[in-house]
């Protein structure tokens, strides 16, 4: 995230007359944040762009209340996805490259201290021009998961 990023929605907010709103700069793998001060975390296609998954759902845990709740969309494989693509510069902008196995990434939020670890939607990630390498290997899911 950039400065520039917060200034655009701080602007788009005072726009929409939303005042109950607050933009705070930070990392996933160290949000700006106290230990057991947030009710609920929302997340759209972020975790995915980090190497260490278990270090942001960490992070996450930490700052949640108890009884806190996670809904997390991000994108995971199904099957190995072949070395030249992991290794594209192209494909990490596209969260395809840091998208883990399924399985491996329900763990993890496990590994993190969650309970409750729901899958609530998902379907086949599919795009434009897409390597059709990729056809049926990747999965964009929901996920929601309890402190
Ligand atoms: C695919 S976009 C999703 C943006 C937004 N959630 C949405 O739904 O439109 C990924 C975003 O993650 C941010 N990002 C990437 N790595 C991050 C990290 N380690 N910590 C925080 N944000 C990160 C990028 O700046 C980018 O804005």
């Amino acid at each position: 995230m950039t400065e520039e990023m917060i200034k655009n929605a701080q602007k788009n907010a005072h726009e929409g007359n939303y005042e109950n709103v607050e933009f705070k700069l930070g990392e996933i793998e160290g949000l700006p944040a106290k230990d057991n001060s947030i009710d609920v975390i929302i997340s759209n296609c972020v975790i995915n762009l980090t190497p260490d998954k278990l270090n942001a759902y960490k992070e996450a845990f930490r700052v949640l209340k108890p009884g806190g709740r996670i809904l997390v969309s991000d994108l995971v494989t199904e099957e190995e996805i072949p070395d030249d693509i992991k290794n594209s510069f192209q494909a990490w902008s596209e969260c395809i490259a840091g998208a883990m196995e399924k399985n491996e990434y329900l763990d993890t939020i496990k590994s993190a201290g969650f309970s409750g670890i729901e899958i609530v939607e998902q379907h086949y990630f599919t795009e434009p021009n897409m390597d059709e390498r990729l056809i049926g290997k990747i999965i964009s899911i929901q996920v929601k998961a309890i402190k």
